[in-house]
């Protein structure tokens, strides 16, 4: 009885293990399938946009349209150099979508709506895992023109980004007021160029801006009169969301707070940035939150250039110690913790 007992349970143990090693092989391979199809584009589409009509499209909206609903797989578009003048919307339904210009001054996009901030985007992007390379996207509203601006100066958005997962590389940003609307959503930018003079960087995403250019106008506001590089629009302390830099250079034209808070608990980070003088001593302005100003998490650790001295600094700036900057400036902490960038395909 006992020896059989045993055989029983040395029988089942075998199955067991067995069926065990079976189905970590399945997982193991199953992961290995999912990163190859990811890094590699085993079910990879690709389509060509060319403005003269040797590629499947002539405009880059068309190529998106081209993507079917609840699209599973990357979907590269490659976009052929050119001045665009169109409107893109990546919509909700539409992820996985990489769209590959052929550099920040070779391939352009260009139109000038303002009549709100949520209809003047030339671009806008709402579905997770978007993906977009060498190309600029420009509202061109308030240009100036011969050293003037022609147009009142009103937000005029280049750039509208809503889904979580995306990222950025290499893509210039052109605007006067309000010209990259970070929304919603965790994003990474990589070698980005952002241009303007007033609220320029704005919104409520959870978002790492790594070796970016960011470009302070001047001249279009009125002589004198600094502007704000961020309005970033966190509510809530429990909130995730913020901006931070790191290894970034502020330079231009103009002169510009680091930064006023469009909601309450407005949180932006500078991290061993180069700020040049365009940036004013008190750094940071508290707009409509005067005497709330201890919600607002504003701070600069490790920075450098001549508008990096802080003496004159609002005195409600958050010192920042060691293991909090550790937690905002560490990329995978902030954005990456389940390691969605890891799997990202980033276009040669
Ligand atoms: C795009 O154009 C190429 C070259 O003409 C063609 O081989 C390919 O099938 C087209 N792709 C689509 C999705 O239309
Ligand atoms: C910061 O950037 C400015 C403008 O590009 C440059 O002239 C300066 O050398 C930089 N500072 C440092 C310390 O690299």
């Amino acid at each position: 009885m006992r020896a059989a007992k045993t055989r029983v349970s040395k029988t089942v143990t075998f199955w067991f293990a067995i069926a065990v090693a079976l189905c970590s092989c399945i997982v193991a391979s199953e992961a290995k399938y999912r990163t190859d199809k990811n890094r590699f584009g085993v079910y990879r589409q690709q389509v060509i946009v060319d403005p003269s009509g040797h590629g499947n499209f002539t405009t880059i909206q068309e190529a998106v349209d081209s993507v079917r609903q609840n699209n599973k797989h990357w979907f590269f578009i490659n976009v052929r150099p050119g001045i665009y003048r169109e409107k893109i919307k990546i919509p909700y339904e539409k992820p996985y979508i990489v769209l590959k210009g052929a550099g920040k001054r070779r391939t352009r996009v260009e139109w000038d709506d303002h009549f709100s901030i949520a209809q003047s985007p030339t671009f806008v992007s709402l579905a997770d895992n978007t993906v977009v390379k060498g190309m600029t996207f420009a509202n061109s509203y308030n240009r100036p023109r011969k050293g003037k601006n022609k147009n009142p100066r009103v937000p005029a958005v280049a750039a509208m980004i809503g889904g979580d997962k995306s990222a950025f590389y290499s893509v210039g940003f052109d605007g006067l007021q309000d010209t990259l609307w970070d929304s919603e959503g965790r994003h990474y930018f990589h070698r980005c160029t952002i241009q303007g003079a007033v609220d320029f960087i704005f919104g409520t995403g959870q978002s790492y801006y790594e070796d970016c250019v960011v470009h302070v106008l001047g001249g279009e506001i009125e002589p004198g009169v600094a502007g704000y590089i961020t309005a970033q629009g966190r509510t809530d302390p429990k909130d995730a969301n913020g901006f931070v830099f790191n290894n970034c250079l502020v330079y231009g034209t103009g002169m510009a707070f680091l930064g006023r808070p469009w909601r309450g608990y407005s949180r932006v980070i500078f991290y061993q940035s180069n700020l040049t003088d365009v940036v004013v001593p008190e750094g940071w302005d508290a707009w409509n939150f005067v005497g709330h100003e201890n919600q607002l998490t504003y701070g600069e650790y490790n920075c450098y250039g001549s508008g990096s001295k802080t003496p004159r600094r609002v005195k409600w700036e958050k010192k920042l110690n060691g293991d909090t900057v550790r937690g905002f400036a560490d990329l995978n902490n902030f954005i990456n913790h389940d390691g969605w960038l890891d799997d990202l395909p980033i276009p040669s």
